[in-house]
């Protein structure tokens, strides 16, 4: 396990530099990442390169054994571009260009951004080829979906619908536009969802390939990118990094291309008093390392106090840095990056706070740190050693775009099921692996498979088989709901999912903000919420039933034997208490092993190496929890992390 640091040269005096990298060389910092937003000071006029200064920063901390991930600058063109470049710039929904002096700004189609950005790639690539310290590349900084919406861009999404469709009666046909008069009989019609009326007004069909396009735009963006960076600096890993933003790119099209995740991991620093509030950083970790289904890193940890375009947040509480930073390695990264070494003294993130505050005076958190990474040295074996999972959960961005395009009721959100389904899983101690809706499924027992509202015929397949052949599926509300095509399936509900199910829906109710009542055959009342389905059992046996509303005694969830598998479904969006109760009996039928006695907020992980199996046993509460799990008596303070091999204690 590595520990690094974001670090800024150009923001500091050269003489902190030595100074930085001593005491970094001293805590056991092995890498820093460097130059992700300092394009003008490489390029400082058109054409003139000069990387002296990045040079210099380089062998201080090559000389000092620290390793340096280097990052292409391009989220962040320098004001001359702009100024000579105009169309650089990207282009609002109210169709005007956006404003300098942020970031993140450019336009991705733009062909003199892309002509200049790769000159700038190029010369920074050619130049560090041979320098064994660089032992990484980070493409540009979180990259969002593309919604630029000048000209060029345009155009692009033009050649897109023309590429997919071919025909404009095609395209009219998949997108139902004789509704509202709405049919093109050109190409050149097609603008994309610009204006400032309500988004709600567009069509559905027409705005998720909107969404699928900006995705695989920026994706097109990335791969170009890497394409030079292997180009000119063979064998050298390639990253970007990346976050839960508000409009993300497809992170499973994204990563294909790239040569392993990293992810930008700012846990929240007051826990909410809502028992009911999802406060859980692993759903975050397992579907970071469920997108290339391999070890991960954190490009960016967070390391002090968040501000800056928000007020102010608190601190965090003992415990936190060393323990968030533990459970990211538990729950497969490898290499952690905190964000950042020093807090800025300048720009717009001065009160974002790093490891060493304004007082440059190293304190609580930074000891906290230092700690942590005297534990990393000791934990090198867990490097590339796998969580391996029983349990699967899917994810789509096609069901994250659907749902945000038409929120279902009050309150509903796509992420929520599947972040309750994996606590569920969580509190029995399983390793649970968050997946792309396209992944084999083979080797899980379970797979939960929460809202597959936006069909896709091979996933649908997929799910079948993997059912027939014996596995455990769950299924939920909202799901066979809509076409490929973000349009409704005529057939009763569950569609596609109904021979699985053995049930199918007479009726829905979307109950925004009421709850409803289920009880379990075995006495057990649950709440439910937001969504009902009123179920009629074909095959299926009913588990639990509704206790209130006019459809009280109807079924709220059901058991279906299909092929040798057996298939859940959830009517409702229950309330916590209610997943915890069924994902026990689901993991107790299927015969999956589980851990007995861990309190609520004590996660339970392991990762499996060649020879060695690590367990981490994890208190992500700010009080003492004392539990006996499998009759193992344990005590831990709060955000402790307890690392075991073979027995052996390591923390
Ligand atoms: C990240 C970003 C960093 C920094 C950080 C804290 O999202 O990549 O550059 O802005 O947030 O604000």
């Amino acid at each position: 396990m590595r520990i690094g640091v974001d670090y800024y040269p150009e923001h500091w005096d050269k003489a902190l530099w030595q100074q930085d990298a001593d005491l970094m060389a001293k805590t056991g910092v092995k890498l820093v990442r460097l130059a992700e937003f300092a394009w003008c000071r490489m390029e400082p006029r058109e054409g003139e390169f000069t990387f002296d200064w990045l040079d210099e920063a380089v062998d201080i901390f090559a000389s000092r054994g620290i390793g340096v991930v280097l990052c292409t600058p391009t989220s962040c063109p320098p004001l001359w571009l702009y100024e000579k470049y105009p169309s650089a710039v990207q282009t609002g929904k109210d169709g005007r260009r956006i404003a300098t002096g942020i970031r993140g700004h450019r336009c991705m189609n733009d062909p003199d951004f892309l002509r200049l950005a790769g000159r700038m790639i190029d010369e920074m690539t050619r130049h560090y080829a041979g320098n064994p310290s660089i032992i990484a590349w980070q493409i540009d900084n979180e990259l969002e979906a593309n919604f630029c919406f000048c000209e060029r861009c345009i155009g692009k999404y033009r050649a897109w619908l023309k590429e997919k469709y071919s025909t404009v009666e095609a395209m009219n046909k998949a997108y139902g536009n004789v509704v509202w008069s709405g049919e093109y009989s050109s190409w050149e019609q097609v603008q994309p969802p610009f204006g400032s009326y309500p988004q709600a007004w567009l069509n559905p069909a027409f705005m998720l390939d909107f969404n699928r396009y900006a995705s695989q735009s920026t994706i097109a963006y990335s791969d170009w990118q890497a394409e030079i960076l292997r180009r000119n600096c063979p064998g050298r890993p390639v990253t970007t990094n990346t976050w839960f933003c508000e409009n993300m790119p497809d992170f499973y099209g994204m990563f294909k291309g790239l040569d392993f995740l990293s992810y930008d991991n700012y846990p929240t620093t007051s826990a909410p008093d809502d028992p009911e509030a999802l406060y859980t950083h692993a759903f975050h970790l397992d579907l970071m390392r469920g997108v290339k289904r391999q070890p991960f890193w954190i490009m960016e940890q967070l390391s002090g106090g968040m501000g800056c375009w928000l007020p102010m947040a608190r601190m965090p509480e003992p415990g936190m840095i060393k323990g968030y930073g533990l459970q990211a390695f538990a729950h497969g990264a490898d290499t952690v990056v905190f964000f950042r070494w020093r807090t800025a003294a300048i720009g717009a993130e001065m009160h974002w706070h790093g490891l060493i505050d304004h007082s440059n005076v190293p304190g609580r958190r930074f000891r906290e740190f230092a700690e942590l990474c005297s534990l990393a040295q000791s934990l090198e074996d867990v490097q590339g050693a796998a969580n391996k999972a029983d349990a699967a959960i899917l994810f789509s961005f096609e069901n994250e775009y659907a749902f945000k395009l038409q929120p279902q009721t009050h309150g509903y959100y796509y992420m929520e099921q599947i972040q309750r389904l994996h606590v569920a899983f969580t509190r029995l101690g399983l390793n649970v692996d968050i997946i792309g809706q396209h992944e084999d499924l083979s080797g899980y027992r379970i797979v939960a498979a929460p809202e597959m509202y936006v069909t896709d015929a091979g996933v649908v397949q997929r799910l079948h088989d993997f059912a027939a052949q014996g596995g455990t599926v769950i299924l939920t509300t909202r799901s066979g709901v809509k076409d490929e095509n973000n349009n409704c399936i005529v057939a009763p509900l569950p569609t596609v999912y109904r021979d699985m199910a053995g049930a199918y829906v007479t009726e829905y109710n979307p109950i925004g903000g009421d709850t409803v009542e289920v009880r379990f055959a075995d006495g057990t009342l649950c709440r439910g919420k937001q969504w009902c389905d009123v179920m009629q059992a074909e095959t299926a046996e009913v588990i639990a039933s509704y206790a209130s509303e006019y459809f009280a005694g109807s079924p709220a969830i059901l058991r279906n034997t299909y092929g040798q598998g057996t298939v859940y479904y959830i009517a409702t969006v229950g309330k916590q208490e209610l997943y915890d109760h069924l994902i026990r009996s689901v993991v107790e039928s299927a015969g999956v092993p589980f851990a007995e006695g861990l309190p609520p907020q004590v996660e339970l992980t392991t990762r499996t190496g060649k020879d060695t199996e690590y367990r981490f046993i994890f208190n992500n509460a700010n009080r003492y929890q004392r539990f006996r799990l499998n009759g193992e008596e344990i005590a831990l303070a709060p955000f402790e992390m307890k690392i075991t091999s073979h027995g052996k204690n390591i923390s």
